[in-house]
Order: structure tokens, then sequence, then C-alpha cells
């Protein structure tokens, strides 16, 4: 009889290794930011078939294996949220990284020769599809903490000011959580005449809690942006990666938007097949949640951070966190404490991610395990959160 690799004699003892590691290592896994209070299980049975949303989201496919209807809802959900204004665009994606690829791209077919800018904070996937759609980019510096330096911003705006620019804003940088002000980048932009210009708001982390926040921050097509994008692994946990793009419609009838007569709908999305599941998983938390119950999980998550700070304080490790952030920045612990928990790192800061479903407890563990070995080490300096000088008054351009 012959044997196919997947149906090997110790395939089961792996699939169990590798689920004694998921578990095992649940508890301590805090520093990236998935929830983990939302069961989606009850989707198993859908499991059973191809879910493929090929194309466009308005337009099914021929085959019945999709779930574009559920798609259409999830996408109408956000365009609310994040208000934009009607004819909009959009579609699930596979993550932040497309939707922001997705949305780089949209701006090319508006502005060919635009020139992208976006902050040293920026998620790597800006640079990459900047880089796949061939467009130049202007990189600014980022303040200390996480923002982007706007006069640095207006001064490069300024010199290019003949050439369309596309800002991308971070909203919630992935290491610190800044959020950029996008009213502000708006009125920069025009302040030193930028006349044809993008504005994409990369909110991949915190778009949905902020939305729901008593007085957020201006980062919504409302306020002047042209895209926004959300991950859905991130504030809704889902299982597998996936994200959402909304943008303000445009004419896009000069990009390779054929109708494929093999699926049947037209080919507006990078990726074409598209994972149908990730609709209904969004689906079934929107649906079940509402926007009460996300609200509630948002404050959950700011609450803990703001726990977990004080926490960090007592205890004398240096740590921050800005207003509404999940997300706590603290020093970098050392490397035993973080064989156990595995904190991303750079330039001697770390953080951790209050995501719904992590608990009191699980800081009061790390807490504890700083403290330890806090005792063992010098009195810990301050952690760098100053704002840059130029940035404190957000002076204009002179
Ligand atoms: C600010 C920001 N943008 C984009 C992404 C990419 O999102 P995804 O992992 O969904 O591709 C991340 C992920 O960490 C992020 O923090």
């Amino acid at each position: 009889m012959t044997r196919t690799v997947l149906n090997g004699p110790d395939d089961n003892s792996r699939l169990g290794g590798l689920l004694r590691r998921l578990a095992g290592t649940a508890s301590t896994n805090i520093g990236f930011p998935a929830a983990v209070d939302i069961d989606y299980r009850k989707l198993a049975p859908f499991l059973g078939h191809l879910l493929n949303n090929a194309g466009d989201p308005d337009i099914d496919p021929i085959h019945p294996h999709h779930t574009k209807e559920f798609e259409r809802e999830v996408l109408a959900f956000f365009a609310n949220l994040f208000r934009a204004p009607e004819p909009w665009a959009g579609y699930v994606t596979s993550g932040g990284s497309e939707s922001n690829l997705a949305a780089l791209q949209l701006a090319r077919s508006r502005y060919p020769d635009g020139i992208v800018v976006h902050s040293t904070a920026a998620h790597y996937s800006i640079p990459k599809a900047a880089h796949l759609l061939g467009l130049s980019t202007i990189v600014v510096n980022a303040q200390p903490n996480g923002e982007i330096d706007y006069d640095e911003l207006a001064c490069h705006a300024e010199l290019h000011r003949r050439r369309p620019i596309i800002v991308v804003a971070n909203i919630g940088t992935t290491l610190t959580e800044a959020v950029d002000d996008v009213i502000y980048i708006q009125d920069l932009l025009a302040d030193v005449g930028v006349h044809d210009r993008y504005l994409h708001s990369d909110a991949a982390l915190s778009g949905i809690p902020l939305a729901l926040t008593d007085d957020p921050p201006g980062f919504d097509l409302t306020h002047g942006a042209d895209s926004i994008c959300i991950s859905g692994h991130k504030f809704l946990g889902t299982p597998m990666p996936c994200g959402v793009l909304i943008a303000r419609h445009h004419n896009t009838d000069h990009l390779p938007n054929a109708v494929p007569a093999y699926i049947g709908s037209p080919d507006t999305t990078i990726t074409g097949s598209r994972n149908g599941f990730a609709s209904l998983m969004l689906w079934l938390v929107l649906h079940e949640l509402g926007r009460p119950g996300l609200r509630e999980r948002a404050q959950y998550g700011q609450e803990l951070a703001q726990y977990a700070h004080q926490r960090l304080q007592d205890i004398g490790w240096p740590s921050w966190r800005h207003p509404h952030a999940l997300t706590v920045v603290l020093r970098t612990p050392p490397a035993s404490v973080l064989s156990r928990w595995p904190l991303p790192s750079m330039d001697g800061r770390s953080h951790i991610v209050c995501m719904p479903g992590v608990s009191h407890s699980q800081v009061d563990q790390l807490a504890a395990a700083l403290a330890e070995k806090g005792k063992q080490m010098s009195r810990p300096s301050e952690l760098d959160r100053s704002t840059h000088p130029a940035c404190a008054t957000r002076v204009g351009i002179p």
C-alpha cells in the first residue's frame, strides 16, 4: 500500500505536538495583538466546503461556494463605522498588508506619478507595497512617541508640492500604537500647496477600538482619509489572518478589471481567489457582538492596559502608553524573561498588547517575573517617550 506524506505513521503525534505547543504558549503570548476571547468553532461545519469569494464582492461568481452576501454585510458595517461617504468601495482581504497594497494601488490609479510619504514607524508592508507598485517613497522620521514628525512631513510635501502626494498615516503604529493626526496632515498638505493628494489610514491595529471610543482622534473617511484598512485577526481575533479595505469610490475602469468568463465576477481585487471563511468569521463576530459588544471589548482592553501600566509603575519597571492604546510600551526585559514571554523588542523597548481575552492574571504574572528580575538589576532608567521638540507646538509651515 502506498502512503502519502500526509498519512504517515506519526501524523497524529505531530498534530498533537502542534496543538500542545499552541495551547502551552497561549498564556504568555501577549506581545502580539490577537484577541482570544471569541470562539469561532461554531463555523466548523463550513470547513467541509470550499468557500472562495473570487472576484469583486458586489458580483457573485458563477460557482455557489462563496460567502459574498456575508462579505457585503461586513463591508457595509465597516463603511458605516469609518463614515465612508457614498459611493464607497472595498473588500475583505487576506490582512492589513494586502489592504495596504490595494489602497496604494487605488492611490496610484488616481495619481500614477504620486510619491508615497510614510514615517519610519510605518508597517513593513507599506514600503513593500510601494516597491511592488513602482511608486517612489519619502520616509519621514517618527517622533520618539511613534507619531510622524509633522514638520518634516510638511517640509517634504512643500518641496514636492507639484507632484501628487500619497500619505500613509499610522492609526496605531505596530510598536507603540501611536496615532497620526489625519486632519492635521490634510491641513498641512493644503497649507503648503499640495493640490493632488491621497491619504490612506493604516488602521490595521487600532481602527476598530479607536472608532468605538468616545471622542476618537480623526482618522476616518469623513475626517479626510481616502481609504482605511483594518486587520481581522487582531482586535476581532479571527483564527486566520484577514483584513478589510474601505475606500472612497473612484473610477478604476482603466485598471485591468476584466470579467473572467470562468468566474463571472470582475477581477477587481489584488488576489482574485479570496478566503470566504474570513468574511463568514467577520460577519459572525460583528453580528453577535454588534457595536455595543465591540465597544465593551475595546473598553476592557483600554482598562487592562491602564492596569498593566500601573502594575509596571508599581514595581518600578519603566513603561508608558498612549491615551486609548491597548499597547503598553516597557523597557525590554532580560532574555530569561523573554524566553517565556515572547515580546516584540526593538531599541531597548518591548510591548504587550492588552487585547480582549488577555487577563489581569497574565499581566500580574509578567509583572511578578519582572519584579523578580528588577531586584537583581540596578534602578531602571526612565523610558524615553518625549515628544520631538519641533512638533511640540505643531507649528505651521514657515
Ligand atoms: C500598523 C500595521 N499595519 C499593517 C499591519 C499588517 O497587518 P496584517 O498582519 O493583517 O497583514 C500590521 C500588523 O502588525 C500593523 O501593525
